[in-house]
């Protein structure tokens, strides 16, 4: 064996039996540091003669190209061990339970909220939103409520004060102005659901300043009451999670429906528990009607081709109904003891088919 096959064997194994990094750029410098053996002996091919340096050339440059690639491997072998190591070390089991437990919780408001959406959606709703601070003009006078109409007067509307053109804005009184926003900006077929916050001049302790409404709305060529109803019926099957409800129709008045309805729902309040589908009370659910032709028209809809439905109501009502909450003040005080006994996991998003309060 030639001195540089012996030195090459050596260096090899060398390269691999360095043990960690430092340990390979100790090898490193020992063969190709400014004193290293190679560099030694390419240093050594100055001295030689023509035919020496012809002959041995090659095998030093050889020698090193193979410490330089020897190097290299060990090297990525070193840093993927290195790495699997520390995986291996800060490995976390994600399906644990979480530790410590979340002191979070979801307010029972924001828990309707997400089983109203999830139930909704299931009935091919898409939600719809809008803003708190609303036009006039959409609050009231394109759901065919004109300034002088004594509807206004029942409303207890919180204005915000006059912008530069005159017109005032207020806070919605209603989530009724979001059927006006997505009639605007959509066509027919239309099928939406919009929960949001709504306010009026109003406090006791089943009324609340800022309090939450529902609001659907569905326009196409061929809606009626009958569709309506069995949405509704759906719905607070699903919501009071129980088999069996029954609604009883009351005619009403809304100036943005034309025939309006308001339903009732048969329930029991007599063991100090309200049961739904049985009994001999009533609870107002919601207001409805088919969408009075002028709110169509006023909204770019043609009414000669397009009719529809709607329906709204109190979301903070149905979460005290449901939850078992007597005071809607109680919703809005932040009192954590109160949020820590009413609150809903935050991890258990209601889904029709996974449960939803439960
Ligand atoms: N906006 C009504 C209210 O605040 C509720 C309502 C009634 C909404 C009838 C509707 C409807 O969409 O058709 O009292």
């Amino acid at each position: 064996m030639t001195d540089v096959q012996a030195l090459e064997g050596q260096i090899l194994n060398a390269i691999a039996g360095a043990a960690d990094e430092a340990a390979l750029e100790a090898v490193r410098v020992s063969a190709l540091g400014k004193k290293g053996a190679i560099s030694e002996l390419l240093k050594s091919l100055g001295s030689m003669s023509p035919d020496e340096r012809k002959a041995n050339g090659p095998l030093f440059n050889t020698l090193r190209d193979r410490a330089v690639t020897a190097i290299a491997e060990r090297k990525r072998t070193l840093e993927d061990a290195a790495l699997n190591a520390r995986l291996a070390t800060e490995k976390v089991d994600i399906t644990l339970p979480v530790r410590p437990e979340p002191t979070g919780s979801i307010h029972p408001v924001s828990q309707a909220f997400d089983e109203l959406i999830a139930i909704f959606a299931d009935l091919g709703f898409a939600v719809a939103e809008g803003p708190d601070v609303e036009y006039d003009d959409y609050n009231f006078t394109k759901l065919n409520i004109p300034p002088d109409h004594p509807a206004r007067q029942m409303h207890d509307t919180f204005y915000v004060s006059k912008q530069a053109d005159g017109s005032r804005h207020v806070l919605r009184t209603h989530t009724s102005p979001v059927q006006v926003r997505t009639m605007l900006n959509r066509n027919p077929p239309i099928r939406i659901i919009s929960p949001g916050r709504t306010y009026r001049v109003d406090s006791d302790a089943t009324h609340s300043p800022m309090f939450h409404q529902f609001e659907g709305l569905v326009v196409d060529e061929v809606t009626h009451l009958g569709h309506l109803k069995w949405v509704l019926e759906e719905f607070c099957k699903a919501f009071f999670e129980v088999d069996k409800v029954e609604m009883r129709a009351r005619p009403s008045f809304f100036p943005f429906t034309e025939p309006s309805v308001e339903w009732d729902l048969r329930c029991d309040r007599s063991g100090g528990q309200i049961k739904f589908g049985t009994g001999n009370d009533w609870l107002e659910l919601a207001g409805s009607g088919m969408v009075n032709p002028r709110v169509l028209e006023n909204c770019g809809i043609d009414s000669a081709k397009y009719q529809g439905y709607a329906f709204g109501g109190g979301i903070d009502r149905l979460a005290m109904l449901k939850y078992g909450i007597p005071d809607i003040r109680a919703f809005f005080e932040s009192d954590l003891r109160w949020l820590r006994a009413y609150g809903f996991a935050a991890l258990d998003i209601p889904t029709l088919d996974g449960g939803l309060s439960r």
